[in-house]
């Protein structure tokens, strides 16, 4: 009988080894532990053997079904790691993979230059006046000073349409007629940003389309030294507090004084560097006072009214800030220019 008990605890132990999955272990289970295995059977026969034999076969029986019921225990488990691995390993989804991160889109550094301008204007009270890109010959050059045939016009080489009068302007300084027959008689404080065009060649250092920024106001005791404050602050907000800048004389048909204006460079602190061309300046706005002119083709009257305009390229600054060596990079839409900012 001891005999019996153990071949049976062996076998059942041996088939337990060749169990590969649930459904085999369900059907071993029922084979060696069930109620007709060899084992349990024998424990069933054990009234019928001599009273004085029966608590140490008994003693064994229950051995080996403890036995038995143990291995099956940790075979159950071991089974349901496997198969959960298994599981995972197989599945379409591994939530142990780490997430694709999310590619977060960004302004463009033109953009991002413009809004910095805008910034600032903004703390100093003027607001953003939108104004076309297509523009009549007199909104462009007329209006400003510049009639017919006038040799100034030769500082911006234009785009004309087939439609007699259109074109495409070379500048933001049209917008000033357009902001000053919109607004009269308030006084204005506005800054005008947009896209120009010159039919140019392209360079490193030229594009045929390229973003100004114009300034204007109009009232009633603007001087030149309101031009120079205003800029000067500018100057100060967008390239640092100790930042000095300087006017040069200039001309431009639509200002009367103009000048254009320089900062120190701030590459080199004004020491000389390749950046600044060894001047220790960075030549960034053309400027002035609105000429009379200018401000009755708007509608304001001269004697009362006074004004000063200013027009900046923002690109210009950009690159001057980040050391862009091609201003063709803004429009080429390359992903490996643009991610850097
Ligand atoms: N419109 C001028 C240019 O394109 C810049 C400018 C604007 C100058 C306003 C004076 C006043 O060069």
């Amino acid at each position: 009988m001891l005999d019996k008990i153990s071949e049976a605890e062996t076998a059942a132990l041996e088939a337990l080894n060749a169990v590969t999955d649930s459904a085999g272990l369900e059907a071993w289970r029922v084979a060696h532990l069930g109620r007709n295995s060899p084992l349990m059977s024998a424990l069933g026969d054990l009234g019928k053997l001599p009273k004085e034999e029966r608590p140490a076969i008994g003693q064994r029986g229950n051995q080996a079904k403890r036995a038995l019921e143990d291995a099956y225990a940790a075979k159950a488990e071991a089974l349901r790691r496997a198969e959960l691995e298994a599981g995972l390993r197989a599945g379409a989804l591994d939530v142990t993979l780490p997430g694709r991160p999310l590619n977060r889109g960004r302004l463009h550094p033109a953009v991002q230059g413009l809004r910095e301008i805008y910034a600032v204007f903004a703390d100093m009270g003027f607001q953003i006046y939108r104004s076309r890109e297509v523009e009549t010959d007199d909104y462009n050059f007329g209006l400003l000073n510049m009639p017919p045939h006038h040799p100034a016009r030769d500082m911006w080489d234009t785009f004309y349409t087939t439609t007699p009068n259109v074109i495409l302007r070379t500048h933001t300084s049209p917008g000033q007629i357009h902001a000053m027959r919109q607004l009269y008689p308030e006084p204005i404080r506005v800054i005008l940003p947009g896209m120009c065009y010159r039919y140019e060649q392209i360079t490193a250092r030229s594009d045929i389309q390229f973003y100004q920024v114009e300034g204007l106001a109009v009232g009633r005791h603007i001087t030149l030294s309101d031009l120079k404050g205003t800029l000067s602050d500018f100057a100060r907000r967008m390239f640092g507090q100790t930042v000095r800048t300087r006017f040069r004389a200039d001309h431009f048909p639509f200002t009367e004084p103009s000048a254009e204006m320089d900062v120190e460079c701030f590459v080199c602190g004004g020491q000389g560097c390749a950046v600044c061309k060894q001047t220790g300046w960075l030549e960034i706005l053309g400027c002035g006072m609105v000429h009379p002119s200018v401000l009755a083709n708007g509608g304001y009257d001269p004697a009362v009214f006074s004004g000063f305009a200013f027009g900046m390229g923002p690109q210009r600054i950009v690159m001057l800030k980040h050391r862009i060596e091609d201003i063709r990079y803004f429009f080429q839409d390359d992903m490996r220019f643009l991610e850097q900012f």
